[in-house]
């Protein structure tokens, strides 16, 4: 028998904790996206974001659109290659639109400031942040807000490699439903 739990450390946040906080980011986006006067286009970055997103925009009651992109930039291993790709783009125009960037984890800050750029390029009107966890302690760069955009944030995580909800190693555990620490044996080469 195989299992993916038995590959946890120790939970960060349980499921029903990640619930309430997902709700609680909700309300806060949600009372802005309502005061805006046109939709605003939601762009999930893919893969990691393909829980919150969905968890997070089904509990916004305002008119909005959903996209995805792909940026990568990790790759199998656990440290940051520095050098984002995209490698899927928008579908929707974000020509004069708010956009929402709706992310599983803001690490180095590399993947957001390459994707904020491009977005920007595409004459986006204002680009707010919504990420689900927010690692400040490995911060790079700084995420570079346009227009009136916000920062929202779920958690903040502590500077240990984090999987679940989203959050892979060499692209597994992205199903567990929390959010845990990865046993060091199942990363490290050593
Ligand atoms: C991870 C994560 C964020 C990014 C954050 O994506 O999902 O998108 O890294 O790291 P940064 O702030 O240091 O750039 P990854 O490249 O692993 O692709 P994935 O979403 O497909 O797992
Ligand atoms: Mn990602
Ligand atoms: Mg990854």
């Amino acid at each position: 028998m195989v299992s993916a739990e038995s590959d946890i450390e120790r939970v960060l946040w349980t499921e029903a904790e990640v619930a309430a906080r997902v709700g609680e980011v909700a309300a806060e986006l949600a009372a802005d996206l309502r005061a805006l006067t046109e939709p605003a286009v939601v762009v999930g970055v893919a893969t990691g974001a393909f829980l919150f997103l969905p968890d997070l925009v089904r509990r916004v009651d305002a008119p909005l659109a959903v996209d995805f992109v792909r940026v990568e930039s990790y790759g199998g291993g656990t440290e940051s290659s520095g050098k984002p790709r995209i490698t899927a783009d928008l579908k929707v125009d974000v020509a004069g639109k708010h956009v929402v960037v709706v992310e599983d984890i803001v690490d180095t800050g590399n993947t957001l400031s390459c994707l904020i750029a491009h977005l920007e390029k595409k004459g986006a009107s204002s680009i707010s942040v919504c990420t689900f966890l927010d690692k400040p302690a490995r911060r790079k760069v700084n995420v570079q807000l346009v227009g009136d955009g916000k920062f929202y944030s779920g958690f903040e995580c502590p500077d240990c490699f984090v999987v679940g909800y989203g959050l892979d190693y060499a692209e597994l555990y992205r199903n567990l439903p929390y959010v845990g620490v990865l046993k060091p044996e199942k990363y490290k080469k050593d």
